[in-house]
């Protein structure tokens, strides 16, 4: 089976056996088929967050658990549990249609629910943990539902217990969120405010913000419907006080945020742009004209062409501003 449709790259990779379940015991009447015994096992949402580098040899489960449901209410939250199979944006899209908030500023991310604790996706100054409540997922050596409150994730940027402890070991089947009634809006993000100003924005709502974040990302982040990519490659690096005062001092333009104590988080995009790739492309592969952050697969790049390009960069930059780039996106 060629995964070609099944990952926004859109690399023509090949799968052995591929399957799509919509419920749990479609799941695991897939595990308990034979031939699959003993194989790898790798469960898609959107395919958004990955980069083959090889044909899999073994059992892709392509994740289509439906449902969005409100589990229950206090005077300050409502929960809701989705699907993991539901599709990310359209499920932020629905609670706000409730008038309930906390999603706003992760509009129009790709992907679906279940991967969105993998990396606790975040933007604009909001990530998933700060509205997570819960998740329940297979455990697929133990054959059991496992439920995962917040403390059990370990949620970090970019980072959960299940990209590092736990990897491959559990299929998220839903999340539950924690949603407010009584939304209070997050705009301490630049480029948010200045959005809501050219938009004419008088009185903040969670409908402005989720349109504001929408024309911010539109302006600057590919569609992988017209161009394959999985948005930002790699993470943005923290660094100590002591290396951002000394990279300050060579480089004063550098841009960087403070990240808890004697710590600072640099703007991967532009380390790489101050190395010389925003724009650049070689035969496929290339790095997006406007955010140099993002790889991108101009039509027949191979999953190794955009690797290979993503450990250049990785070298320039370490050799540049002795700064050494960790990948976001899951290779496989
Ligand atoms: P997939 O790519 O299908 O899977 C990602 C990983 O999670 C894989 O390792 C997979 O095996 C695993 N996985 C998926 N579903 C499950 C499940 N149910 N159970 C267990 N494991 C699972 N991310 C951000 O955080 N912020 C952004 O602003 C952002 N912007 C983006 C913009 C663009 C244009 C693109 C293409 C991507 C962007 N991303 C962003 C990355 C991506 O959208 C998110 O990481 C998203 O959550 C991935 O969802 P998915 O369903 O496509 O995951
Ligand atoms: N910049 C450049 N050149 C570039 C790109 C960025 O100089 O080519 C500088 C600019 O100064 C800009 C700053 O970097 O102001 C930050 O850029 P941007 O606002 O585009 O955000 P980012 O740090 O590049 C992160 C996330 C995105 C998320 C946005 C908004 C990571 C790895 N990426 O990108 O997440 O949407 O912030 O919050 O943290 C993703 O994870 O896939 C993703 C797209």
């Amino acid at each position: 089976v060629s995964l070609q449709p099944y990952n926004t790259f859109g690399l023509d990779t090949p799968a052995r056996y591929f399957t799509a379940f919509e419920r749990l015991d479609q799941l695991q009447e897939a595990l308990q088929w034979p031939a699959a015994q003993g194989l790898p096992t790798l469960v898609l949402g959107g395919g958004s967050n990955i980069l083959l580098t090889k044909a899999f040899d073994g059992l892709v489960l392509k994740n289509e658990l439906k449902g969005i449901s409100v589990v229950k209410e206090d005077d300050e939250f409502v929960y809701i549990k989705a699907g993991a199979g539901e599709q990310w944006h359209g499920f932020v899209l629905h609670s706000i249609a409730q008038g309930l908030g906390g999603l706003e500023n992760l509009s129009l991310i790709p992907g679906n629910v279940g991967a969105s604790p993998m990396q606790n996706i975040g933007a604009y100054g909001v990530e998933i943990k700060d509205v997570f409540d819960s998740l329940e997922a297979w455990h697929l050596q133990d054959k059991t539902v496992v439920t995962f409150h917040h403390a059990d994730c370990a949620f970090g940027y970019r980072e959960s217990v299940f990209k590092q402890a736990y990897k491959g070991q559990f299929v998220i089947l839903s999340v539950t969120f924690k949603l407010r009634k009584h939304p209070q809006f997050h705009t301490s993000y630049g480029a948010i405010n200045t959005e809501l100003e050219q938009m004419g924005v008088t009185e903040l709502s969670v409908q402005a913000i989720s349109q504001a974040v929408i024309n911010i990302r539109s302006s600057k982040l590919p569609d992988p419907k017209k161009i394959g990519n999985a948005g930002s490659f790699f993470k943005n690096p923290t660094v100590s006080e002591m290396h951002y005062k000394v990279l300050k001092g060579s480089f004063p333009e550098v841009v960087a945020y403070p990240a808890g104590q004697n710590a600072y988080k640099l703007a991967a995009g532009w380390l790489i742009e101050q190395c010389g790739w925003k724009g650049y492309r070689e035969g496929d592969a290339g790095v997006h004209e406007k955010q140099a952050l993002v790889l991108v697969n101009y039509g027949k790049a191979s999953g190794q062409d955009i690797y290979r390009l993503s450990t250049k960069i990785l070298q320039s930059v370490q050799l540049r501003f002795g700064v050494l780039l960790e990948r976001e996106v899951n290779i496989i």
